[in-house]
């Protein structure tokens, strides 16, 4: 080893010895001729003092160092002198007088210093990711997600589960979005598709009789990204056979509960939180509802529907929704301009028609340039409904349902935040369960499968698939941290006929399923158990555990907005000799 200690260790019980640090330099400082140079590693940093005990050469070679050049320091660990120690630092009652030095490596001006305070910008952090995870907060995260990741491991070896690996190079796995194709050399004008998920291979696992399979799985999707999505990234992915939802649950009822224990040192009591998809969508519009706080949905429909106000009429009687929120204390705080600003945001970013909205005056009656259009004794009733008090703000949305659950959602969570609603160090599990089987998707002008085309109908909807898909649940559960989802899973169908009618609902052909799942519709004929699973996203439960609201942080080598690698450049040209072997011609 170059080093005896990291530059986290030392402290006063070190005092007299002779130790060797390796490091970066952090900072240099020169007061009145003696040089201070802090030395960082991932474990912390030392101060390290060029006085005479290094004799004129280390204190000449001292003045030559800049920030990250890469040290070997030996030398005595001394106390520092009084008035000088840091309490904040694990070696803040040390320092090291250097007796040798030796520039292992000396730095570039780096484009940014990996102590400095201000954030440098995203794609220079990106561009130079060597320098980004040199900074602390970098650190914390990696060795965050490391630790998330072993007491996984741990739990669930503990319980039975066996690692598998499931193939990188596969066939296509639907999960809902685009695939990542490799196109095969030997087989040209084939190609092999990354996988989505490692689904199928799990359930022939179970076919297969590995009863508790578990992966910490990299899944790949050519999707829109967003905050909490990037195209490559990591599923605790896991199946289980003879088992129903509660099974699959319970289990993952007893990670949340460890992890959070051991992560954040949070008691988390079971049961968690659970209530339906249609539950969900009442109550906060949205099937991932933040439950840090409460500010609940309110149905004002059948107040609606004989009103004289025509927004509220048209919208009742014509299949629509009234629904409203209640911004508690919230009248003073958003002025004719602040409103206005809620309703461009439901207006441009949900669809919706417009924001009706009432101030509650002192007296309790409900008080806006709309509240002459509506009869007093519908605004009393809308008052009491919503729990109105002095001081409220009441934000209406009259509209189609999905509208009107896209808007108020929206609002929801925006107001949540503007209000400071909820701790945001709280991390709040909760589960969403039985969502619909299938949704109609307008443009394919059919049914689309909601989780994936291998879940399971509720036993008692079974037979409405063939009547009312649209109104068939699944046995499909997901789990919902502070308005995120962090897993979904299903019991999956494990009989071929059911497998085929749901194939059929979603339009794929016999002839199509044959081609593409042919393998699991042979396999399910071969015996196959009852079974279920789920895969939780680790890189959004590392972001929230470690209170990011940017999964690009919680991942060392993340992708951009635009899906590259900015530091290798990836995705890249390749040689026309490579593209000839492919048989690859590109045209644009
Ligand atoms: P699903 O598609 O719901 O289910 O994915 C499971 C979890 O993976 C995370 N996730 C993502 N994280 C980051 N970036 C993305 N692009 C991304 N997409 C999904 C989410 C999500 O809850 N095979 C099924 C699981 C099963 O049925 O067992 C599946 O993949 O946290």
């Amino acid at each position: 080893m170059l080093r005896t200690h990291t530059c986290g260790e030392l402290t006063a019980e070190h005092v007299g010895q002779e130790v060797t640090l390796c490091g970066w330099v952090d900072t240099c400082r020169d007061h009145s001729g003696v040089l201070f140079v802090d030395l960082r590693d991932r474990h912390g940093r030392t101060q390290i003092v060029f006085g005479a005990e290094g004799g004129p050469e280390s204190r000449e070679l001292a003045r030559s160092l800049r920030s990250e050049f890469v040290l070997a320091v030996t030398g005595k660990v001394a106390p520092r002198p009084e008035g000088t120690v840091n309490p904040k630092l694990r070696t803040g009652e040390i320092e090291v007088r250097v007796t040798r030095v030796e520039v292992l490596n000396p730095s570039l001006t780096p484009p940014f210093q990996p102590s400095q305070r201000e954030l440098p910008g995203e794609d220079l952090r990106l561009k130079y990711r060597y320098l980004d995870l040199r900074r602390p907060d970098m650190q914390r995260t990696l060795l965050l997600r490391h630790r998330m990741i072993a007491i996984m491991r741990d739990y669930f070896d503990a319980l039975g589960f066996i690692d598998v690996e499931t193939p990188i190079l596969g066939r296509s796995t639907p999960e809902g979005a685009r695939d990542y194709l490799v196109p095969s050399r030997i087989q040209q004008g084939t190609f092999y598709a990354l996988p989505q998920s490692p689904q199928l291979y799990k359930q022939i696992l179970m076919i297969a009789g590995y009863d508790r399979y578990v992966q910490i799985a990299r899944c790949f999707r050519d999707e829109d990204l967003r905050a909490d999505r990037q195209p490559e990234f990591t599923q605790l992915d896991l199946e289980m056979a003879f088992v129903e939802m509660d099974d699959v649950m319970g289990v993952i009822d007893g990670l949340v509960v460890r992890l959070a224990k051991e992560i954040l040192g949070l008691d988390v009591k079971l049961p968690l939180p659970r209530m339906t998809y249609d539950e969900a969508m009442e109550r906060f519009g949205h099937d991932a509802p933040d439950l840090r706080f409460g500010m609940e949905l309110v149905d004002l429909t059948d107040l609606a529907r004989d009103c004289e106000f025509r927004v509220f009429r048209d919208a009742a009687q014509g299949g629509g929704r009234v629904r409203a929120l209640n911004a508690k204390g919230a009248a003073e705080r958003y002025s004719r301009k602040g409103i206005d600003e809620l309703t461009a945001f439901v207006q441009n970013d949900f669809g919706a028609k417009g924001l009706i909205w009432f101030k509650v005056d002192a007296d309790g009656k409900l008080a806006s340039p709309t509240a002459k259009n509506v009869a007093p004794d519908i605004l009393a009733a809308i008052g009491r409904r919503m729990d109105a008090a002095p001081g409220d703000l009441l934000l209406i949305v009259a509209d189609q349902f999905e509208i009107t659950c896209k808007a108020l959602y929206g609002l929801r969570k925006r107001l949540g935040t503007e209000l400071k609603l909820f701790d945001p160090r709280q991390v709040h599990f909760s589960w969403v369960v039985e969502f619909p089987m299938f949704a109609w998707d307008d443009e394919e002008n059919g049914w689309s499968a909601m989780h994936h085309p291998f879940t399971s109908p509720r036993k008692q909807d079974r037979e409405m698939l063939k009547t009312d898909p649209g109104a068939c649940r699944a046995q499909a559960y997901d789990l919902i941290v502070n308005g995120y989802e962090a897993g979904g899973g299903t019991i999956r169908i494990h009989n071929q006929p059911l497998q085929q009618d749901v194939f059929r609902l979603l339009g794929i052909d016999d002839e199509t399923a044959k081609n593409r799942f042919g393998f699991l519709l042979d396999a399910l004929q071969y015996g196959a158990p009852p079974h279920g699973g789920i895969a939780l996203g680790i890189d959004r439960l590392v972001m929230i555990f470690g209170g990011l609201s940017n999964i690009r942080d919680c991942i060392a080598f993340p992708k951009t907005q635009r899906a590259t690698d900015v530091m290798t450049g990836a995705p890249g040209e390749v040689d026309a000799k490579q593209l000839r072997e492919l048989g690859i011609q590109i045209t644009r």
